[in-house]
């Protein structure tokens, strides 16, 4: 299985980034950092700038049968580069149906990364959702947190031990 890491973050080497570090120290993945490419804000007509990254950006995505999406808790919700990365997979349903069509079948997981210990109420639901439409399957999240010495405690590594469980 190959599997991909979807990173959106206001810091690429946050808290975050440290979740996403400790699972591709335990499994085999690749490693997508949404600010390193440009992805405007979802445009009904499909009018984006010509530096825009998304479709190309998309068509390495396809090559890979399970998609994991961490994102840190921003107002009880998913960042705002994720979010505009799945605003974005409109166009895999309109422009780009080759892809859309491409993402049937492949797993989605969530990684979430907060201060708070509890994850917000139905977090997980913008992923589970979007994974029916697109006809992918959801398989699961888990919900991570950095302590105060910027480590991952012993806790959340075992979460995040039997997490990748599900990744292997
Ligand atoms: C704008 C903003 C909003 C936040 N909102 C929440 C929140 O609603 N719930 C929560 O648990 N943590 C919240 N946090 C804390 C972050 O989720 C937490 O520090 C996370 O580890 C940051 O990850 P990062 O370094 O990848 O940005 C917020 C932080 C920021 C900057």
């Amino acid at each position: 299985m190959k599997t991909l890491i979807i990173m959106g973050s206001s810091r690429s080497n946050g808290h975050t980034r440290k979740i996403v570090d400790y699972i591709r120290g335990r499994i085999d993945a690749s490693f997508i950092d949404l600010n390193d490419y440009q992805i405007a804000y979802y445009d009904y007509d499909g009018n984006y700038p010509a530096e825009d990254n998304f479709l190309d950006l998309m068509e390495r995505v396809v090559g890979y049968d399970q998609l994991i999406f961490a994102t840190p808790i921003y107002w009880y919700a998913m960042s705002a580069q994720l979010k505009t990365f799945f605003d974005r997979l409109t166009d895999c349903l309109k422009i780009r149906k080759d892809i859309g069509y491409a993402l049937k079948g492949k797993k989605m997981f969530m990684v979430s990364c907060g201060s708070d210990e509890e994850v917000p109420k139905e977090f997980d639901v913008p992923f589970k959702d979007s994974a029916d439409y697109l006809h992918m399957k959801y398989v699961g999240g888990v919900h991570t947190w950095i302590d105060e010495e910027n480590e991952i405690e012993e806790y959340v590594k075992l979460l995040l031990n039997g997490f990748c469980k599900q990744l292997e």
